[in-house]
């Protein structure tokens, strides 16, 4: 792998010849940080032009553009009307249901938003309070974010396939007065509840959602005819937001007013609410969308095929492409409904330029082999994008070769929940990429590699990645923990002021830099976060259970697998397969099931130090199928004789 991964991709001339970004960009960035940003804010409206663009007085609570002040769903809808291009599709929608699709223009997304906003503010919600939004990818979806930020209100999106468990938690934290849900959801042509989860959440009587008054309902599957329904709590959408007025007066608001929360897996079991405000994060999403995605108004059709419940979905589904003005397309159901044609009948259908995935959809579109898309159209695609995960060479040079046509540019993205846009990326027309490699640091962002003392490593040593400079989309909070936001990000490198990151990576002798992956208890499968204190807590939520591990192995398809290591109460019985889906079962009931442990071994025992820690690098080992790394500090090394007897 490693001398094909150092072959070079350089940009096409014709590509080059008429890209958004340039090197120069680089320069300009580190010649004057603050004016580079002040020149990209300078690319949103605002009702009142800030003054004042980086505070770091406070640090790490960061304030940018903080004298001015933005309405956040003008930038991304009203304004595009204003220009004269209310009739350009914003959004394609494609339903999971093969006939299922809607097209919807930026004045028809004015009106929805508006509609939305006065029926929020008609019940009496100010700006400040919070809104959960538990959907599929449906428009109303994306409708109800753009009315809270026209409002003010904070979003906070709860991807659907958590549990009701899950959004509880999240809605409590949050103290969410509104909760927006649909009836069902497809998955995988059929219809699945989906307002069920959200009742079983909210609970009642003694046991319900204090702080939730009503909980919106767009009528979606129509699979119930009885659907449950709490009177005076529960309304449609059709009957509130669907009478509302398309006419509405916005209000701009501070450029720290916070637009969102989105919560993610931290190293212990309580997700963490990651605080986004309006200006700063906006103007990050902008630029990001128009330079590294080249973005052409008026001619691209852009995707990006994560779901609006991760941060992704945020910034490249909502906030980046419309505040640019793009015709995107919405895709609401997996990549293999009906069969694993559907994405390239879709990219062929509407002439998709810009292609956005991870690359865990990338290695199954490779194992269902390179016919499927190879029986399509796919010349409109000029340039495709990678997230969420390291892409593996291997990976990246099918994806240019059999989707690219060898013709597209690849940018591999390297981001977090936390910084709220994308943070290193080759910048498409101006970087020759290494296959693997997010390679440089956006101009007017600065990350470096450095050791356990802060020292920057050389070029080819593996070191931690931070953050050392500021940037305007970074996450300003924990949502009600100071404390867990200073320590979490903050503390390991705190003599320095530094963020870091939790990833490890290496630059190279090129000076590209390579993300090796997560360096803490947080595991990435399919590209997405989970950590594994979650997942041990689930799993010893059972009764049978006494104590667990859970690591994440390497895994061909989905980057990660999550593989646990139970030991069971004294006396309780080990049903084999019976007792593994009921622990299975359980995760999926406590998180989702997209955190159901692939492999759940039971041992006698787990191998710790005598401090108690549980050695989680041995147990990697153990299941990734390797030599035992050092075993001195174990208590009893031979614990893993009987792990390895009980794997088989
Ligand atoms: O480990 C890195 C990995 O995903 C983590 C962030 O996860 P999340 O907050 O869920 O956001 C995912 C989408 C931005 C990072 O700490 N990661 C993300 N993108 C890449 C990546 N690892 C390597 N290469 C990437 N392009």
């Amino acid at each position: 792998m490693s001398s094909n991964a150092q072959t070079v991709f350089p940009p096409s001339a014709d590509f080059a010849a008429q890209a958004n970004a340039t090197a120069a960009m680089y320069e300009r960035a580190e010649a004057d940080p603050q004016e580079f940003w002040a020149e990209q804010a300078r690319r949103l409206d605002w009702d009142t032009p800030f003054t004042q663009v980086l505070d770091w007085s406070n640090a790490p609570f960061a304030s940018w553009f903080a004298d001015g002040k933005l309405n956040v769903a003008v930038n991304c809808v009203d304004r595009h009307v204003t220009a004269g291009k209310g009739d350009r599709v914003a959004i394609h929608w494609v339903g999971e249901p093969i006939d299922d699709h809607r097209d919807i223009t930026y004045s028809q997304l004015k009106d929805e938003v508006s509609r939305a906003a006065n029926y929020l503010a008609g019940i009496g919600l100010q700006a400040g309070d919070r809104v959960a939004i538990y959907m599929p990818m449906v428009p109303e979806a994306i409708i109800s974010m753009l009315a809270c930020a026209r409002l003010g209100l904070t979003h906070s999106v709860v991807f659907a396939g958590f549990s009701s468990a899950a959004l509880r938690s999240r809605v409590d934290d949050a103290e969410a007065k509104v909760v927006i849900t649909t009836d069902g959801q497809y998955r995988r042509g059929a219809p699945a509840p989906l307002k069920a989860q959200v009742d079983e959440a909210l609970g009642s009587g003694a046991d319900a959602a204090p702080s939730v008054e009503k909980v919106i309902v767009v009528r979606r599957t129509n699979h119930d005819p009885e659907l449950p329904w709490v009177d005076g709590r529960d309304v449609w959408w059709e009957d509130t937001v669907g009478e509302a007025s398309p006419e509405h007066q916005p209000e701009a608001f501070d450029a720290e007013h916070p637009l969102f929360l989105l919560y993610t897996s931290g190293t212990t079991g309580k997700p963490k609410g990651i605080v986004h405000t309006s200006g700063g994060y906006l103007t990050q999403a902008s630029y990001t969308f128009h330079n590294v995605f080249d973005h052409k108004e008026g001619r691209d059709v852009f995707w990006c095929g994560a779901d609006i419940g991760w941060v992704t979905g945020h910034s490249y589904l909502v906030y980046g492409p419309l505040s640019n003005g793009a015709t995107e397309v919405i895709y609401e159901g997996t990549p293999n409904s009906p069969d694993e044609h559907r994405h390239f009948q879709v990219i062929e259908k509407y002439g998709v330029t810009t292609y956005y995935i991870a690359p865990t959809l990338i290695r199954t579109f490779m194992k269902w082999g390179r016919e499927i898309p190879a029986a399509h159209d796919l010349s409109s695609l000029r340039l495709l994008g990678s997230v969420g995960e390291p892409i593996n060479p291997e990976a990246w040079r099918w994806y240019h070769e059999v989707i690219g046509g060898g013709r597209c540019p690849i940018v591999d993205t390297w981001w977090q929940t936390e910084t709220g846009g994308i943070m290193v990326s080759p910048l498409p027309g101006v970087t020759a990429c290494k296959p693997g490699s997010a390679m440089r640091p956006l101009p007017g962002i600065s990350a470096n590699v450095v050791d356990d003392n802060g020292v920057p490593v050389a070029d080819g040593e593996q070191g931690y990645l931070v953050l050392d400079q500021p940037w305007p989309g970074m996450l300003r909070g924990i949502w009600g923990d100071e404390q867990r936001f200073k320590d979490t990000y903050w503390s390991r490198f705190a003599e320095q002021g530094w963020y870091f990151a939790g990833d490890g990576a290496r630059y190279d002798e090129d000076g590209a830099l390579w993300v090796l992956g997560r360096v803490d208890d947080v595991m990435n499968v399919s590209g997405h976060r989970i950590s594994t204190a979650e997942v041990e807590s689930a799993l010893v939520s059972h009764s049978a259970v006494a104590e667990a591990a859970v690591i994440g192995a390497a895994d061909e398809t989905t980057g990660q697998g999550i593989v646990a290591f139970v030991i069971l109460m004294e006396g309780a019985a080990d049903t084999g397969e019976e007792l593994i889906k009921a622990l299975r079962d359980q995760v999926a009931v406590d998180i989702s099931p997209i955190a159901k442990p692939r492999e759940i071994n039971v041992v006698p025992e787990l191998p710790k130090t005598r401090s108690g820690k549980i050695m989680r690098r041995l147990l990697k080992d153990v299941a990734e199928g390797r030599e035992l790394g050092d075993t001195s500090t174990l208590v009893d090394p031979s614990v893993f004789e009987a792990i390895r007897a009980r794997r088989g």
